[in-house]
């Protein structure tokens, strides 16, 4: 147990991480919270504080922190083989579940994150359509490397960082998310083989996809031949036991997968039609190559991360853990959206499966772009994540919640009337009207 305190923390990483921070979103002035544990949906900073937790790992504790009975399958792996860097038996009983719960999953590549997935994703795309062009959908997310950041901020046809070529960004096509607009790019640009999704809309649903939209695009890919990847990162296992695509019976090429996935543990997957995905087997040469398309990495499935995945898929297979986490998320929904009532704040909190988010713009989303819906005074921004966590709350960006296991109705009513007093400081101070 450390006795540092956050800002001492903060003062010790400013001098040896850039910003003090391992990921650019941890970054909070005047400095980040320090967590020391975490049970449930709850954690604890270095200083004994404790919060309510709605961020959950960024979305990859559906279970709550150190669930027993995948601490105890981690604990057990731990002691008999890590990590060895050779094939084992759990990760083919992983990835038998995968098959079981994901429709488009018939065979099943591990990695080591959802930014590889998605990178490794897109080759397959590229390597089966023989095209180099992608088109992906403002504001979705798919990770942080250069073939496919550009478009994640939405609204901007630029990358949303230095140091990524041109070179890639101009193989690299937006479109909104809209089927007709989609289907005339890809009439426009037959270079274009590969078509990225985020399955809940940018963002973990914050900006919805319209009705039909999934549908919609599988019917387009289908009748041109480009491949579809569904990115599930956040909805797989989330949304259902099988996704977002098995909720909603669309099944894409090739699935991207990580967070839940992997029992919340560091990993991730892809997944897919057997075709394709068979381009990774080393015993189907193809252009003088095997396999014809390369993947590597050190620690992909790695046994102690497959054990805890196992033992994570047999709990949330029934789809129970689901059903509740969508209840509190409904909840708090409810909840913060009976605020905005009582106290006049024309806001919105809404939300598919286990999540909520907020909209400060009016009381209603619909007919907005990603970008108006994103957009938010950085005061406000910077007021409301502050409030929230002064008085022991924790989001998972400052307008948004997911849910799971360990939240409960106490959890998320004691949320509320945080929230009600969060909002009406904001009053007071003249940052919201
Ligand atoms: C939809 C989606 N795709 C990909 C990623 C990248 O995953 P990772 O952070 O594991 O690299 C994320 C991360 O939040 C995500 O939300």
């Amino acid at each position: 147990m450390t006795h540092d305190t956050n800002l001492d923390l903060a003062n010790r990483a400013r001098a040896v991480m850039p910003g003090g921070v391992s990921h650019e979103l941890r970054y909070r002035e005047p400095y980040p919270i320090y967590i020391d544990r975490a049970q449930g949906a709850e954690k604890w900073d270095v200083e004994g504080k404790r919060y309510i937790d709605f961020k959950l790992g960024a979305a990859s504790q559906i279970l709550g922190h150190a669930h027993p009975q995948v601490m105890e399958a981690v604990a057990a792996q731990l002691s008999r083989a890590p990590y060895t860097s050779d094939c084992h038996a759990l990760e083919i009983e992983w990835a038998e579940w995968l098959t079981r719960l994901f429709p488009s999953a018939e065979r099943v590549r591990f990695t080591g994150s959802g930014t590889e997935s998605t990178m490794l994703a897109l080759r397959l795309g590229r390597a089966h359509s023989g095209r180099d062009k992608v088109l992906r959908i403002d504001g979705h997310f798919h990770g942080w490397h250069d073939m496919l950041i550009k478009g994640a901020k939405p609204g901007a046809n630029t990358a949303p960082s230095l140091g990524v070529p041109t070179a890639v960004t101009d193989l690299t096509v937006i479109a909104p998310p809209d089927l007709t607009s989609i289907a005339e790019i890809l009439d426009r640009d037959p270079q274009i083989g590969t078509i990225f999704v985020e399955a809940s809309g940018a963002n973990y649903g914050s900006v919805p996809l319209p009705d039909g939209f999934l549908p919609g695009i599988r019917e387009i890919a289908s009748s041109t031949g480009h491949v579809l990847i569904f990115d599930e990162v956040i909805t797989g296992l989330r949304w259902s036991p099988g996704g977002r695509q098995a909720r909603d019976g669309v099944t894409p090429d090739l699935t991207t997968l990580a967070k839940v996935v992997t029992g919340g543990l560091p990993g991730g997957a892809v997944v897919g039609k057997a075709e394709i995905m068979e381009l990774l087997s080393p015993a189907n040469p193809r252009d003088g190559l095997a396999p014809p398309v390369s993947h590597k990495g050190t620690f992909n499935a790695a046994p102690l991360v497959a054990a805890g995945a196992i033992k994570a898929m047999e709990i949330l297979s029934t789809g129970e853990v689901q059903a509740h986490a969508d209840a509190m998320a409904a909840r708090l929904r409810d909840g913060f959206n009976g605020v905005f009532r009582d106290l006049g704040v024309q806001a919105l909190a809404y939300g598919d499966s286990s999540t909520c988010h907020l909209f400060f713009g009016g009381t209603s989303i619909d007919g907005l772009d990603a970008a108006t819906i994103r957009r938010a005074p950085p005061a406000l921004v910077k007021g409301l994540r502050n409030g929230l966590l002064d008085r022991g709350v924790d989001f998972m960006s400052f307008t948004s919640c997911v849910t799971g296991l360990a939240h409960t109705t106490k959890l998320v009513d004691e949320t509320t009337d945080i929230f009600r007093d969060t909002i009406a400081d904001l009053i007071q101070q003249g940052i919201l009207k």
